[in-house]
This record gives C-alpha cells, sequence and structure tokens, in this order.
C-alpha cells in the first residue's frame, strides 16, 4: 500500500489488509459528469484493485445505499477512509494491549480490525454502526478475517452504554461543534476520545481529548480533514435559500475584500477553521467559476434566523465585489469580523486551537484556555 502509514502502525497495517473489509462493489467519481460510478471487483478487478491500494478514501456506499440517481446527485454515506489519515488518528488515540476501545462509525470494519489486533485478545474492541446493513457486511468481514471485535447496530452518538467505560474512543464520523456528552461520559478518566470535529463553514480537524480525574477533557486540533458527518451533525447545505426575488431586494454593497483574502478566508490551510469557528450556524457553499473563469459565487446562511449573504466575486476585473445580505443576521459583516480576528491573532490554524469540556460547558480556546474563542451552549 502506498501510504505514509505512522510507523508505529505500519506493521499491523500490513497484517490487516484493507482489501479484506472493502465490498466487492465500490464507487468512484464518475469520469462523465456528475455524480458516481460503481466499479465491480468481478467485472474490472485491476481498477478495483488500484482504487483500494491507492493511500485514498474508497467510498463504499452512495446516498444511504439507494440506487445512484440520474441526475448525479449522489452523495458518499460510507466510506473506507485514507489509509494515512486512519494511521494519524490511530496514532493520536494511541491504544495499548488489553484497553476497551469503542468506535463510532464501523463502515467496513477495517479500523476496528486494526484496532483489535493492537488490543490484543486482553483487550476489547466495540464498534457501533447506524446502518443496519453496512453493520452486518462489516460483522461478516471481522468474522471472515478472525478478528474478535464487537459490531453493534445503533446510534453512536449515544455511545454505547452497555460497554462503558472505555479507555478510548474513536469517532470516524465528524462531530459539528459540540462533541456528544455520553461520549465522555462513557470515558474512563485518564482515557482518551479522538474525533474528526468541524463547523458548517469550515473544513474539519482532528481533535485529541484527554479526560482527567476532575471529570474536565482537554485537548487539541490538529490537520485538516474533511469527514462525513455523524448523521444527526449533518446538516443540509441547501436545506434553505431565499428565491431570486428575495435575494433581488437584499441589501446591496460593496466590499474592498479581493481574491487574495478570498483565498485566506476559504483555504482549509489558511484561515477557514478558525474563521468558521468564529462563526455561529453559518453554512458556506463556494461556487468557484460559477459564472465563467474567475467569477465565483459564495454563500453564506444560517437556516435558524434565515439569514442569509451572497458574494459575487469577479477576480478578473478590478471593480469591488458586490455582498447581498439579508434576514437579521449581517453573515458577510459576521465573516470580514471573523477574518480581521484571525488576522490580528496571527493567522492561527487548527494546531493554535483547542477544546475543553465540563458538565456545563464546551469552549473553543486559541493558545490556551484563558483565551476563550467561543462556548457552547
Ligand atoms: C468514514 S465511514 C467510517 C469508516 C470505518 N471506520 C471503516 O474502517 O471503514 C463513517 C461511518 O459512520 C457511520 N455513521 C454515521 N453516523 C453514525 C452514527 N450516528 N452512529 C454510528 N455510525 C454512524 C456511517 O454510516 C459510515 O459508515
Amino acid at each position: 500500500m502506498t501510504t505514509d502509514t505512522a510507523p508505529a502502525w505500519a506493521v499491523v497495517f500490513e497484517q490487516v489488509p484493507r482489501a479484506g473489509f472493502i465490498p466487492d462493489t465500490i464507487w468512484v467519481d464518475d469520469p462523465d459528469g456528475p455524480g458516481f460510478t460503481a466499479v465491480s471487483r468481478r467485472t474490472d478487478p485491476s481498477a478495483w484493485e488500484a482504487a483500494v491500494a491507492a493511500n485514498a478514501p474508497v467510498i463504499t456506499q452512495i446516498n444511504l445505499g439507494e440506487p445512484a440517481t440520474e441526475n448525479g446527485e449522489d452523495f458518499p454515506s460510507s466510506s473506507s477512509s485514507q489509509p494515512s489519515i486512519v494511521a494519524d488518528m490511530l496514532d493520536a488515540l494511541d491504544p495499548r494491549p488489553g484497553e476497551r476501545v469503542l468506535e463510532i462509525g464501523t463502515g467496513t470494519g477495517w479500523n476496528a480490525a486494526l484496532l483489535a489486533h493492537r488490543v490484543g485478545p486482553s483487550g476489547q474492541v466495540t464498534t457501533i454502526e447506524v446502518d443496519p446493513a453496512l453493520a452486518e457486511t462489516a460483522r461478516q468481514a471481522l468474522t471472515a478475517a478472525g478478528v474478535a471485535a464487537e459490531a453493534v447496530t445503533g446510534d453512536g452518538a449515544a455511545g454505547w452504554p452497555a460497554g462503558a467505560p472505555f479507555d478510548r474512543i474513536i469517532a470516524t464520523a465528524s462531530v459539528r461543534e459540540i462533541v456528544p456528552p455520553a461520549w465522555l461520559a462513557q470515558l474512563r478518566p485518564g482515557g482518551r476520545l479522538v474525533t474528526p470535529w468541524g463547523t458548517d463553514y469550515g473544513n474539519g480537524a482532528l481533535l485529541t481529548l484527554d479526560l482527567d480525574a476532575d471529570g474536565i477533557a482537554s485537548g487539541r486540533f490538529s490537520g485538516n480533514l474533511a469527514f462525513m458527518r455523524l448523521r444527526s451533525h449533518q446538516r443540509s447545505l441547501f436545506g434553505w435559500e431565499p428565491d431570486d426575488d428575495t435575494v433581488a431586494a437584499a441589501e446591496v454593497a460593496a466590499t474592498d475584500v479581493r481574491g487574495k483574502d478570498l483565498d485566506m478566508m476559504l483555504n482549509p490551510e489558511k484561515g477557514r477553521f478558525a474563521i468558521g469557528a468564529r462563526l455561529p450556524n453559518v453554512a458556506l457553499v463556494v461556487e468557484w467559476d460559477a459564472h465563467g473563469p474567475g467569477r465565483h459565487v459564495l454563500e453564506l446562511d444560517d437556516l435558524i434566523t434565515r439569514s442569509y449573504a451572497r458574494l459575487d466575486a469577479d477576480v478578473t476585473d478590478p471593480a469591488p465585489f458586490t455582498v447581498r445580505q439579508l434576514g437579521p443576521r449581517r453573515l458577510w459583516d459576521e465573516a470580514l469580523a471573523a477574518y480581521d480576528w484571525w488576522h490580528e491573532h496571527a493567522k492561527p490554524g487548527p494546531d493554535r486551537l483547542g477544546l475543553a469540556i465540563t458538565d456545563d460547558a464546551q469552549t473553543l480556546f486559541l493558545d490556551t484556555p484563558e483565551t476563550v474563542v467561543r462556548t457552547w451552549p
């Protein structure tokens, strides 16, 4: 396998091959248009094998198990994650022989098998999957591979109280802003939780939390991850959109933001994570080259207050970009304030942010817990 697998896991990856857990039908980007096309191990074994051997995610289910659509409006609903990211997450989790581990998001069962290999026969891995068909396929793959992990079906947002307490908990589906309190309640003091964490504006990052003896969990973010969401943490980015007449009647202004600012606001390697973390409940949709090369459309919306902003940015034209805003919140102004904050704080990436969780609140901080960026609830 062509990965930069974290060294501690390289041997485990060799002993628990991914191919044993990937179903015969996988999904790849349709070369002829939007959406996905199926690749079958039986009819196109070389394409299947190349996809499974690559250091890339393999999509194993689309549309929650429903058939591909005619119009290409398909979405991936389960995958085997990119192996180098799997290794980074396992490295962050750092499970030890003999430990009890809970995984949320069984998918193919491969990650559970890697975990089971590491904790050994004196440990225990429980993995929970919300989709009953996926859970059943994973159970069969685990049995076929002779792996003793317990694969259960249910909503992993509630953890798995029957198996608690756990020494380690790993989610392989992302949370949106709030770490489910049930996970921390099922972690033993001194235990560790690893989960992808994201907002509807930003991409995600990996969050590694350690629980102390007083019941306070704290830790830092790292990396830049785009992960599938836990089902209950998903939000349709197209859940509400004002019609053209409403947008036409919105407040119109010019903005002095230029293309280079847009890059910093939208680039996951730059400001996107921190800016998203500053913007409660704001989803971002960007349509690059929507009206031709360099003519982008950026939309921000908040479904709760029904606020909306739209930026028409023509980076080929020196004229200022146009912003339309409507609803009780001025979302573009808020995004600009967050962008200014990011500059004022020396452009922090995810690794300068952390999260501290008590029984009452989840607090996002910059550099040290004293510098609060945002608090939930
Ligand atoms: C990226 S895949 C996980 C990959 C998996 N760990 C593997 O090794 O193949 C994310 C999985 O999380 C599952 N999922 C989403 N929401 C969930 C929930 N609330 N509880 C349990 N599983 C969930 C999805 O159905 C999907 O199979």
